[in-house]
């Protein structure tokens, strides 16, 4: 009965739905770019990440995760047409890179390595770039296109270009409720993208989900995890800044990384440009570890090739320097315990965060 009832519907419905379609569009079959890149429900955070979008003060929405998606990909917003977000925050790299610092546009380098930003729509302390310079993904979005190394161009010009893309004013409106073109909502719809990037599910995830359930039996790896766990908690005191669902405090410590002992300087000042307090020389954000091993070389320059050598950098007392953070001490990790350490950041590797560049844009 009820069936019937909905089959009458739709049929009663069908040649007032299709003619008030016809009113709005021309054509009935969408763009290709839109079937590349079609209105998707949100993600669910993965096992491991225990927090909703719903929490957020302004969640994402489709609308906007699919506008920037686009915009995240999208090469245009650079001053010559070849440099997105992407080239540096490499999808199969974790949204970070393989290399030891970021090439920007006309092959410039800079002086940082470009950083994950899995799972962070949730962040301990709003704290975004190795400074902490940026007080949000949206604040932090805009800096990019306007910075001279990285994608060149001016926030201004980034606006006129979209603007001369003429489709792209209809996901404004689908996203925001009128087609205007302005920086607040091309930075809310790239943060948004970012943020539905996250990463859990992994085997570590799996062990801490599972070890209190009636039956369970511990495999191999569960033990190793176990064990390296006690690890990073106990006599490593990893967690005294790796710590919680994304394994960072989201603070800045120092861990005499790019300290030159024969000139007694550091290459790079870090937080102490933003905060101007002396302790903060040379101190950096602590990185998640989440998928760490799918961008290897490591630390903000990238000077450390392997995650063996960043585990004895810690086991031999960080570099001695002034600044450096009254957390890092001699550790004496027997080589077992420094390779249980590796394994234990092994196991991190997780799964949802997954994406390729849409192969066709709005134009
Ligand atoms: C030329 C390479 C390059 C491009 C292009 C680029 N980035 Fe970055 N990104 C970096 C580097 C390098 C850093 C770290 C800079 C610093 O800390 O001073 C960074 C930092 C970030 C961070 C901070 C992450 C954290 O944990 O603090 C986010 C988020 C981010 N970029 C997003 C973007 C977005 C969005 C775009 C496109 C609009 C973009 N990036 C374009 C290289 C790049
Ligand atoms: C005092 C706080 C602190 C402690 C303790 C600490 N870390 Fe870190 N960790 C950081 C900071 C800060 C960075 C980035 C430093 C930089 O780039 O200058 C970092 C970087 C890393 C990186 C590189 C990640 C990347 O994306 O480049 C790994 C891996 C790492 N830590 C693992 C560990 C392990 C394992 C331990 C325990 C043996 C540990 N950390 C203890 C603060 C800490």
């Amino acid at each position: 009965m009820k069936r019937q009832l909905f089959v009458l519907a739709i049929v009663a419905c069908l040649p007032l739905c299709t003619s008030a379609n016809a009113d709005e569009k021309e054509t009935t079959t969408p763009p290709a770019w839109e079937k590349e890149n079609p209105l998707k429900p949100l993600p669910k955070p993965p096992l491991g990440i225990d927090s909703t979008f719903e929490s957020l003060p302004k969640p994402p929405t489709p609308e906007t995760v699919r506008l920037g998606r686009w915009l995240y990909y999208d090469t245009r917003l650079s001053a010559d047409g070849t440099v997105s977000c992407a080239t540096c925050h490499v999808p199969e790299h974790a949204f970070s890179e393989r290399t030891p610092v970021s090439t920007g546009i006309h092959g410039q380098k800079g002086a940082r390595k470009a950083p994950s930003f899995l799972n962070q729509a949730w962040t301990i302390y709003p704290h975004f770039f190795w400074d902490g310079r940026a007080g949000s993904l949206e604040e932090q979005a805009l800096g990019p296109v306007a910075n001279p190394i990285e994608m060149g161009n001016t926030v201004e010009k980034m606006i006129d270009s979209l603007n001369e893309i003429k489709p792209y004013a209809a996901y404004f409106k689908e996203a925001f409720g009128t087609p205007e073109i302005n920086k607040e909502r091309v930075a809310k719809a790239i943060a948004d993208y970012e943020r539905t990037r996250m990463s859990g599910n992994s085997a570590f995830d799996k062990w801490q989900e599972n070890r209190f359930e009636d039956g369970y039996k511990e495999s191999e790896q569960d033990a190793i995890i176990k064990k390296g766990f006690e690890l990073f908690n106990g006599k490593a005191e990893c967690n005294q800044c790796h710590l919680g669902q994304n394994f960072t405090d989201s603070l800045f410590h120092n861990l005499g990384i790019g300290w030159n002992e024969a000139e007694k300087k550091l290459a790079d000042i870090g937080r102490y440009e933003v905060s101007k307090k002396e302790e903060d020389k040379g101190a950096f954000k602590t990185p998640s570890l989440r998928d760490v091993t799918k961008h290897p070389p490591y630390m903000h320059d990238g000077s450390i090739k392997t995650l063996k050598e960043v585990v004895e950098h810690y086991n031999k007392g960080g570099n001695a320097n002034p600044h450096l953070s009254t957390k890092i001490k001699k550790l004496n990790l027997t080589d077992e315990e420094v390779d249980l350490l590796v394994k234990f950041m092994e196991a991190l590797d997780g799964e949802g965060y997954m994406d390729t560049a849409p192969k066709a844009f709005p134009k």
